[in-house]
């Protein structure tokens, strides 16, 4: 059983890194969110590992199991082949396009991931790890089928908030399990399930208690981010229980023991080895051995989740790896908090999102706008928003005024003065050693923000430095210069293409589009170091991250660069506004898909209907009545008489385009007082589905006025 934890999992310097980023879901395509909680800081983790000279394996792939996608299969009427099928091809390509390195993306429909789950439960089954047990558990008789995780809704009993599902409440994070729910009711038919017998394998969690105690709360107190720890040790202290490993459901990988018919792996049993799988499957394709990235204790395995999913990577899946016994450990799991969109919580449902395939389609070579944007406002220690004006502003006066900037100068000036060759330094003043000495720290300073997981703080520390370089040119004024001090020029300019490599070499994590057009633009190649841990890079040849603080020289006196191009365009705000009218339309289609229809009235007798006594007017006259928003007095000829009728229409039709309008009247409404007029009737009036009020109008011209309707 669990002994205590090993500390060599934490401060060792690592020979290699795995790094896992959540496998989403594929019942729908990836939004911003999944972006800036999981995919990109993950990519910018990866590659600056990589730029370092680090080993690293960055997997993913497709959950394709679970209640998720069989209920979207359901709503869409097709297989829930035909689901994965279609959201695997989409999320795989559009995370390709946006330039996310995994080193493969798998999917736990895989053959290499059936087998790999299946042979993981049956050793702990072998093991004796599980426990074998028949319970009872909700049923929905309508559908002949047991209601577990988002097949089944009910009140949360941690919190009260009434639509927490079967396995988790969103509202405050608690892991449940389908029986806690108070009040359940079934999502697949809205009846209240019966209690039913069946057999289950549950992972007695609370034997993991004290591995999982001294392991975390003890050996991560300091280095995993307190969210992430806070979580953690509110779910320990809690008290651990068992949870069921095994489901009722005709979707996924079956239970690979006698006995088990009809019942299939939990989807957060399996996923979890889904990054065990996708490295297998990238090894063998590469040739490598997958084992030390899972079993070698110098490997360094990190997980990249959203908040939502803590409690799986940080409790249930190490409890499945130490009850494995040849599994490491991870050394951190940096979750995020959630993003938000225009103030309002991302929704796949509710088709609430920035859809990455469809900014990819509506910004084409912009993907690094949106990997800035989101790294810059990423929600790492809380709860964060997207806004498309903060997209706009991040573009505009950030890289475009900035970055951009800084660069098209030095390129622009150096093929002016220089016919595009690097120029060869005067002497340095105190500026110029300052500036270049400011350089050489950068690297250590973002490195540090990385290794602790601050991709905000490493991102504007990137900034920084072409900060830095458009200050200096802005002090030097080498254009100025050029006319007085030809070889201070040269100076100037050496300085500032030395920032510009750097911006090259260090921006490739956060801006990986832009930092190869940069290499491009300066004729520079990036390569890496072997070892990362051996000695430092001193030669010009190997531009690696280290290069910048370690070589004197980034780019030599005699180097041809290329010519200047525009790394980033300005956002204008047509474009933006185009953003927020699609979202703005997302949010009438939802006003009108909930709004919740006025339940039928008491019956009435024929009798009662009979004693209404509606007829076909025509509006004579009509203005606004004052200081009353939405009331308008109207004269309405009833074939009988003209009358004057208070109407509460202000807000839906204004009085001048109403006039001889044709509308159905209720005439023998007892007349009522509204704001010392008298109304005698009632306009008949019907909503719209925005909320309007629209006639109910007698378009038949050769119905005359005084006509009755019934
Ligand atoms: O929350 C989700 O989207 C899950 N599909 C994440 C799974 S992560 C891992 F364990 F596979
Ligand atoms: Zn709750």
């Amino acid at each position: 059983m669990a002994d205590s934890p090993s500390s060599e999992t934490t401060d060792k310097k690592a020979d290699r890194y795995t790094i896992t980023a959540a496998l989403p879901y594929t019942n729908g395509p990836i939004h911003i969110g999944h972006l800036a909680g999981v995919y990109v800081p993950a990519d910018i983790y990866a590659r600056y590992l990589r730029l370092k000279g680090y080993d690293v394996a960055f997997v993913c792939g497709s959950d394709e199991h679970g209640v998720a996608i069989s209920m979207k299969a359901k709503k869409e009427g097709v297989s829930p082949k035909e689901v994965i099928d279609k959201y695997h091809g989409i999320i795989k390509k559009s995370f390709a396009e946006f330039g996310i390195t995994f080193d493969n993306y798998s999917r736990t429909s895989a053959p290499i991931h059936h087998k790999t789950a299946s042979d993981f439960f049956k050793k702990l089954y072998d093991q004796g790890d599980f426990v074998e047990e028949t319970t009872a558990q909700l049923y929905d008789q309508k559908a002949h089928q047991f209601l577990a995780d988002r097949f089944v809704i009910g009140t949360c009993p941690k919190c009260g908030h009434e639509e927490a599902y079967g396995d988790q409440c969103e509202n405050c994070g608690s892991t449940l399990n389908a029986t806690d729910l108070i009040n359940p009711r079934s999502t697949l038919t809205g009846a209240i399930p019966v209690m039913k017998e069946t057999k289950h394998w549950f992972l007695p969690l609370d034997r993991y208690e004290d591995f999982l105690r001294e392991w975390i709360l003890v050996g991560h107190k300091n280095d995993w981010k307190p969210n992430v720890y806070g979580q953690c040790k509110s779910w320990i202290d809690g008290g651990l229980e068992a949870r069921a490993v095994t489901r009722d459901l005709d979707w996924g990988i079956p239970v690979p023991v006698a006995g088990a018919e009809g019942k299939v792996l939990y989807v957060w049993f399996d996923a979890p080895i889904g990054y065990i799988s996708s490295t297998k499957e990238w090894a063998e394709r590469e040739g490598k051995d997958w084992e030390p990235y899972w079993k070698d204790k110098r490997t360094k395995l990190v997980h990249f989740i959203g908040k939502d999913n803590i409690v799986f990577h940080c409790i249930i899946f190490p409890a499945i790896l130490k009850a494995h016994g040849d599994y490491i450990l991870p050394d951190n799991v940096p979750a995020n908090e959630f993003l938000n969109l225009e103030g309002n919580k991302l929704s796949t449902s509710k088709n609430w999102a920035v859809w990455l395939h469809e900014y990819l389609e509506d910004f084409p070579d912009m993907q690094d706008v949106l990997r800035y944007t989101l790294t810059a406002n990423a929600p790492e220690t809380k709860d964060n928003d997207f806004t498309w004006k903060d997209f706009q502003a991040r573009n505009n006066n950030e890289l475009v005024a900035i970055f951009g900037n800084f660069i098209n100068r030095v390129v622009v000036l150096t093929n002016k003065y220089y016919n595009g060759v690097v120029p060869a330094p005067a002497t340095f003043s105190q500026l110029d050693t300052d500036t270049l000495a400011e350089l050489r720290k950068i690297p250590a300073t973002i490195s540090s923000a990385l290794e602790r997981y601050r991709f905000r703080e490493a991102s504007q520390e990137l900034m920084n430095l072409a900060r830095l370089g458009n200050k200096y040119l802005a002090d030097e004024e080498p254009w100025k210069a050029i006319k007085e001090d030809e070889s201070r020029v040269r100076t100037i300019m050496f300085v500032a293409l030395q920032i510009a490599t750097g911006l090259a070499i260090l921006s490739e994590p956060f801006l990986p589009f832009t930092s190869d057009r940069l290499k491009k633009m300066l004729m520079v190649t990036s390569t890496t170091p072997s070892d990362p841990n051996g000695t430092p890079d001193t030669t010009e040849a190997s531009l690696g991250w280290n290069a910048v603080s370690t070589i004197e020289t980034l780019l030599p006196s005699g180097h041809q660069i290329g010519q200047a191009a525009l790394l980033f365009s300005k956002v204008e705000d047509d474009t933006i506004q185009r953003q927020l009218d699609k979202l703005e339309a997302t949010k009438k289609d939802n006003e009108s898909a909930n709004r919740t229809l006025m339940p039928q009235k008491e019956t009435i007798t024929f009798e009662d209907f009979a004693k209404l006594d509606i007829r076909v007017g025509t509006i004579l006259a009509a203005e606004k009545m004052a200081k009353a928003k939405k009331l308008l007095i109207l004269k309405v000829d009833t074939g009988l008489d003209t009358r004057t009728i208070v109407s509460g229409i202000a807000e839906s039709y204004a009085p001048e385009n109403i006039i001889g309008k044709r509308v159905a009247v209720l005439i023998n409404l007892a007349p009522r007082d509204l704001r010392g007029v008298a109304s005698e009737g009632m306009i008949l009036m019907a909503e719209s589905a925005d909320g309007k009020l629209v006639f109910v109008n007698p378009d038949e011209d050769n119905v005359g006025n005084g006509g009755v309707i019934n």
